[in-house]
């Protein structure tokens, strides 16, 4: 059976997932397409059509692994949830690029665990694959991009409550476009930041006394002592709000709210959560000066991957083409652009038999 699972652009909110805050992300028509054999031998194996690599493993040795920090881990962290796996061949081929913030490493797990036989559907199975992340693969990460990958619909972005995870479909305005700019760069520093982002969010939820920076006020941030705690927690709680106003005026058509939204979260990832890098902040201001532009941000985990562009329909190869001269003019790289359209979330895509 042959089952496909899509990456996912998030349009705002970041880093508040983990914080039981807002997001808004889409489900993409990029996405990693995953096809299960059954094996006479009792082992998993499994093959990367990309990366021409085929590995295996015993099914009995799966509870005692240890992660190796590659790929595979991520099909790993999901398989050892699995109750009862049969030995299976899995065949993985993804077309979402790797460390370009769009969710590559959701697109395999939801895949991977859908093609292996879980038989979780909906949040239970966005869950299980962020179970694998935090505990095989070790990234303390939120539930959005598993989510978005199980839950997306199409031509609607998603606004998922992160402490109720309720989904309500935000339509988008017509006539705007929706372009992922690749900075083709990822720092070093993205793996650990992140872990210290989620330590230092939860400092500031301790300090205020609540269980999660979802309840703060502005003016409780604003009363914290420690200066780098504070701009953390300034960034969650406006951006929670900054979901809920780009919701507001993405149902009611209001393209310069969108835009002033974008650029207001640029700027707070970039000063207050610092997970921004030169790469990224290049691109945002590029896309300033493009033609047709309407809004442009960084998006995903941070410090490098992609910025996320509203740009007026009609415009998208001008827009294009002068981003990627400017970054290629200055970095001396050649940016990969992607038009990405909100579309389905995982699904079987071959004959149920
Ligand atoms: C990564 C994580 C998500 C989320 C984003 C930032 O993609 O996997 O859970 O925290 O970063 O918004």
């Amino acid at each position: 059976m042959t089952f496909f699972a899509p990456g996912r652009v998030n349009l705002i909110g970041e880093h508040t997932d983990y914080n039981l805050g807002f997001v808004l992300p889409i489900a993409i028509d990029l996405g990693c397409r995953a096809t299960a054999e059954p094996l006479d031998s009792p082992r998993l194996e499994v093959h990367s059509v990309n990366r021409h690599e085929v590995r295996h493993w015993d099914l009995a040795a799966l509870p005692d692994l240890v992660p190796s920090g590659d790929w595979t881990d991520y099909v790993l962290g999901v398989a050892r949830l699995l109750p009862g796996l049969a030995p299976t061949r899995l065949t993985v081929e993804s077309n979402v690029p790797t460390g370009s913030g769009l969710s590559s490493s959701a697109a395999l797990e939801v895949s991977s665990a859908l093609a292996l036989g879980a038989a979780e559907r909906g949040i239970d199975l966005a869950r299980l694959c962020r179970r694998a992340e935090n505990e095989f693969v070790g990234v303390p990460c939120g539930i959005m991009d598993q989510y978005a990958s199980v839950a997306g619909v199409e031509g609607a972005a998603l606004l998922i409550d992160c402490r109720s995870l309720e989904i309500r479909p935000v339509p988008l305005p017509s006539g705007l476009s929706i372009l992922a700019v690749n900075s083709m760069v990822k720092h070093e520093l993205g793996a650990s930041a992140y872990s210290d982002r989620v330590r230092e969010c939860n400092e500031a939820a301790l300090s205020l006394g609540l269980s999660s920076l979802r309840d703060a006020t502005a003016a409780q941030v604003e009363s914290l002592d420690d200066p780098l705690i504070r701009r953390r927690a300034r960034h969650i709680v406006a951006e929670n709000q900054r979901v809920l106003d780009f919701a507001e005026a993405s149902a009611a058509g209001d393209r310069q709210r969108l835009g002033r939204l974008f650029a207001e979260s640029h700027l707070s990832m970039r000063d207050d959560y610092e997970i921004s890098c030169p790469e990224i902040d290049f691109l945002v201001e590029a896309a300033g000066r493009a033609p047709g532009a309407a809004g442009s941000r960084m998006t995903g985990g941070g410090f490098g991957g992609c910025t996320v562009n509203l740009v007026q329909a009609g415009f998208e190869e001008a827009f294009e083409a002068s981003v990627r001269q400017a970054y290629r003019d200055r970095f001396g790289i050649r940016c990969d652009v992607y038009r990405v359209r909100p579309s389905a979330g995982a699904r079987q895509i071959d004959k149920k038999t």
